[in-house]
C-alpha cells in the first residue's frame, strides 16, 4: 500500500503547517535571508555556493543548481534518508501533534518492529557469545587478524556458537513466533528440526541506514571448508543493494572531509576504522547499484573508489567509474598493487603507505585509460586500433567539451595516431547517437518549448497558489494539449475540490509516488515567475491555450481525414476543419484589432 496515504491529507498538512520550512531547514544548515527568500548550499549535490532557496511565503525550497525541490517532509526524508513517513512523523513529534496511523501501515508497522527487535535480540545474543569459553577460540581468530578490541564493540561483532536452538530458544521465551523466525531470515526446519540459521561463525551485524540491524554476515574462522560468508537473505527490511556498510557512522565524518572512500568488502571498513580512516563505507562485494551511487554522491564532495587490486576490483572499479560518469561524477581510483585488498594491504605495507595513496588517488579518466591499455601492446597495429576504439567511446562519454579535447591531445600523444582522425571518428559516433535519439522529444520536455506550451504552464504555475485562477481553468480552460501539464492541471483540480483550497507544499504530498508528475511539478515550480500575476496576462494565456487547441484540433482532423477512403467522411471531417480554420482566423484578426 502507499503509506503516504496512511495518513488524511488534512492531517499532513496539520503537521505541516505546525513548522515553518525556514526554522527546520535552519537546523540542517545555515540559511541567509534575501528577501522573502533565503538561501543555503544545497545538501543534495556537491555544491559551494548557494544554489538552494527556500521560500517562507510558498514554504517549499528548491535547489537552481540539481534540481531537488519540495516541501518540509521530503527534505528531512531526502536529508536523513529515512521514509516519507518517518519524515512526518518527526516533525509531528516536534510539535506535539499526536499521531494516529491508518491500520493497515499500523500492520507494516509492527512488522517492521517485530523485525528491528528480534535482530537487536540476535545482535545482543552474539555479541555477549563473543566472551564465553568458546568465544576464547573466535577472539583468538580476531587477534590473529588484528581485529582490535575497540573495532570489535564499534561493529559489534559476535559470535554463533555449536549449538542450533540458542538463539531461536532465546526468541521463543520472548515470545516471537516460528514463523516469524523463519520469515526474518534468523531460523529454518532441517530434519524435521527447528533450528538458528547460524552456527559457529563470527557474526558481522548489517546495519540499515539509520544504524539498525537488519541482517548479518558470518564468517567461517575454524575451518576453510564451507561458504567463507553466510548473509541473510534478502527481506523487505534488508536490501543490500540499498544500503552500505557503515554509513550511518561515516555519513557526517564524510561530509565534514567532503570526501567519501568505497571498499568492496566490510572487513575492509574495518581495518580502516583501526588505523583512523573512519569516511569509508563497503558495498559488501555486489556490483554497485544505482540507489548506492546515489547515496555516495550524497556523502562528500569526493568519491574514491578503493577497491580490491586483483583483476576483478579494477574491472569492478571500471565499471563503478562509468556508472559514476552517466550521473556526472568523477570518482577518484586509487589502485593497489600485488592484487591485495585494503585490508591485506594495510597489513602488509602499513598506515603511513595507504595515507598516501589515498592522498594521490588516480582521476577517473586516467584510470580508465590506464585499465583500458592493460594487456594491450601498442607495437601490434590490432591492439592499437583496440585500444583507439574503445577509448573513442570514452571520449563520448565525457561532457565536459575542455576535458575530452585534453584527454583526445594525450591519446593522440600515448598512441602516436594523429588527433584530426581520432576526432573525425569521433565525430562519426556521435552522429549515429544522435540519429537513434532522433525520435520525438517528450511533450514538453524539449527545450523548444512553444509559446503555446509556455502559456499552459504558467497557467499551470499560478493555478498551484491560486485558487481562483484552479476556478478560471474550469470554466474556460477544461483542457491542455501538451499531456505532462494536462496531467498535472487535473491532479491540482482533484486536490483543490476535495479540499477546497490549494497550496503547492500540500499537494506535493500527494504527487510522492508518480515520478513523472513530480518531475513537471519541479519544472513548473522553477519557473521564474511573480508570485502574483496580472489578470491580463492571465486572460493572454487562456487565449493562447484555446487557439493552440484549436490548432491541435485541426491537425488531429486532417490526419482522420487522410486515414479515411469514405467519400462522406472525408467531406465532412472538411468542413469541421474549415470551421475551425475560420474560428482561429477570426482570433488572429481580433488579436491584430
Ligand atoms: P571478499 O572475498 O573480498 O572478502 O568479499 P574480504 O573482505 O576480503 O573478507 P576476508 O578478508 O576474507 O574476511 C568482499 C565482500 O563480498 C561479500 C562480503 O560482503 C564481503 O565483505 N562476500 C564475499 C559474500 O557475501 N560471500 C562470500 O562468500 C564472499
Ligand atoms: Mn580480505
Amino acid at each position: 500500500m502507499n503509506e503516504n496515504y496512511a495518513l488524511s491529507t488534512e492531517k499532513l498538512n496539520e503537521i505541516r503547517t505546525s513548522v515553518d520550512i525556514v526554522d527546520v531547514i535552519s537546523e540542517y544548515l545555515p540559511l541567509t535571508g534575501r528577501g522573502r527568500n533565503f538561501f543555503g548550499v544545497c545538501p543534495f549535490h556537491d555544491d559551494h555556493s548557494p544554489s538552494m532557496s527556500v521560500n517562507r511565503e510558498r514554504q517549499i525550497y528548491k535547489c537552481f543548481s540539481c534540481g531537488a525541490g519540495g516541501n518540509v517532509f521530503t527534505f528531512i526524508r531526502d536529508y536523513e534518508n529515512i521514509s516519507f513517513m518517518q519524515a512526518v512523523q518527526k516533525i509531528a513529534a516536534k510539535s506535539g501533534i499526536p499521531l494516529q496511523i491508518a491500520s493497515e501501515s499500523e500492520q507494516s508497522f509492527t512488522k517492521r518492529n517485530t523485525y528491528h527487535e528480534m535482530y537487536a535480540i540476535a545482535c545482543k545474543l552474539y555479541t555477549n557469545n563473543l566472551y564465553t569459553e568458546e568465544g576464547l577460540e573466535a577472539i583468538d581468530y580476531l587477534e590473529r587478524r588484528q581485529i582490535s578490541k575497540e573495532a570489535r564493540k564499534e561493529f559489534e561483532i559476535g559470535l554463533s556458537l555449536k549449538n542450533s536452538h540458542l538463539l531461536t530458544g532465546l526468541l521463543d521465551k520472548k515470545g516471537f513466533k516460528k514463523e516469524e523466525m523463519v520469515q526474518n531470515g534468523l531460523a529454518h526446519y532441517k530434519d524435521g528440526e527447528f533450528r538458528d540459521n547460524y552456527f559457529n561463525r563470527i557474526m558481522f551485524p548489517l546495519f540499515d541506514l539509520t544504524g539498525k540491524t537488519v541482517g548479518f554476515s558470518a564468517r567461517i574462522y575454524r575451518s576453510n571448508d564451507a561458504s567463507k560468508y553466510i548473509n541473510t537473505k534478502e527481506t523487505e527490511f534488508f536490501k543490500k543493494g540499498e544500503l552500505l556498510y557503515h554509513y550511518h557512522k561515516a555519513k557526517n565524518i564524510a561530509r565534514m572531509k567532503e570526501q567519501v572512500i568505497l571498499v568492496e568488502g566490510f572487513m575492509d571498513v574495518i581495518r580502516l576504522f583501526t588505523i583512523g580512516i573512519e569516511n569509508v563505507v563497503a558495498s559488501m562485494g555486489t556490483a554497485v547499484t544505482k540507489e548506492q551511487l546515489l547515496l555516495l554522491k550524497k556523502m562528500g564532495k569526493e568519491i574514491i573508489l578503493l577497491f580490491d587490486g586483483d583483476e576483478a576490483g579494477r574491472h569492478a572499479a571500471y565499471k563503478t567509474s562509468s556508472d559514476f560518469m552517466k550521473m556526472g561524477v568523477y570518482p577518484k581510483i586509487v589502485v593497489l598493487e600485488d592484487n591485495l585488498d585494503p585490508d591485506e594491504y594495510i597489513l602488509k605495507y602499513g598506515k603511513e603507505k595507504i595515507e598516501y595513496k589515498i592522498a594521490h588517488p588516480m582521476n577517473t579518466i586516467d584510470f580508465k585509460l590506464e585499465y583500458l591499455k592493460e594487456d594491450k601492446n601498442f607495437s601490434s597495429p590490432l591492439d592499437k586500433a583496440n585500444y583507439i576504439s574503445s577509448v573513442i567511446e570514452e571520449l563520448n562519454q565525457i561532457t565536459d567539451p575542455i576535458l575530452r579535447e585534453t584527454t583526445l591531445l594525450k591519446i593522440s600523444e600515448e598512441t602516436a595516431f594523429d588527433a584530426s582522425i581520432i576526432r573525425s571518428q569521433l565525430m562519426d559516433i556521435q552522429d549515429t547517437v544522435k540519429q537513434v535519439s532522433l525520435t520525438p522529444q517528450k511533450e514538453g520536455s524539449s527545450l523548444k518549448r512553444n509559446r503555446y506550451q509556455e502559456a499552459e504552464r504558467r497557467l499551470v504555475f499560478y493555478m498551484l497558489n491560486h485558487e481562483e485562477i484552479i476556478e478560471l481553468y474550469k470554466q474556460k480552460v477544461k483542457f491542455l494539449s501538451t499531456e505532462t501539464y494536462r496531467l498535472l492541471a487535473k491532479e491540482i483540480h482533484y486536490f483543490y475540490e476535495e479540499h477546497g483550497y490549494i497550496k503547492e507544499a500540500d499537494f506535493i504530498n500527494v504527487l510522492l509516488e508518480d515520478n513523472e508528475l513530480l518531475n513537471t511539478f519541479h519544472e513548473i515550480t522553477s519557473l521564474d515567475l511573480k508570485d502574483t500575476y496580472k489578470k491580463e496576462e492571465i486572460d493572454e494565456y487562456i487565449d493562447t491555450i484555446y487557439e493552440y487547441k484549436i490548432i491541435k484540433q485541426i491537425d488531429y482532423l486532417k490526419s482522420e481525414q487522410k486515414k479515411t477512403v469514405d467519400q462522406e467522411k472525408k467531406k465532412k471531417l472538411g468542413d469541421e476543419i474549415l470551421e475551425l480554420q475560420i474560428e482561429l482566423q477570426k482570433k488572429k484578426v481580433w488579436e491584430e484589432l
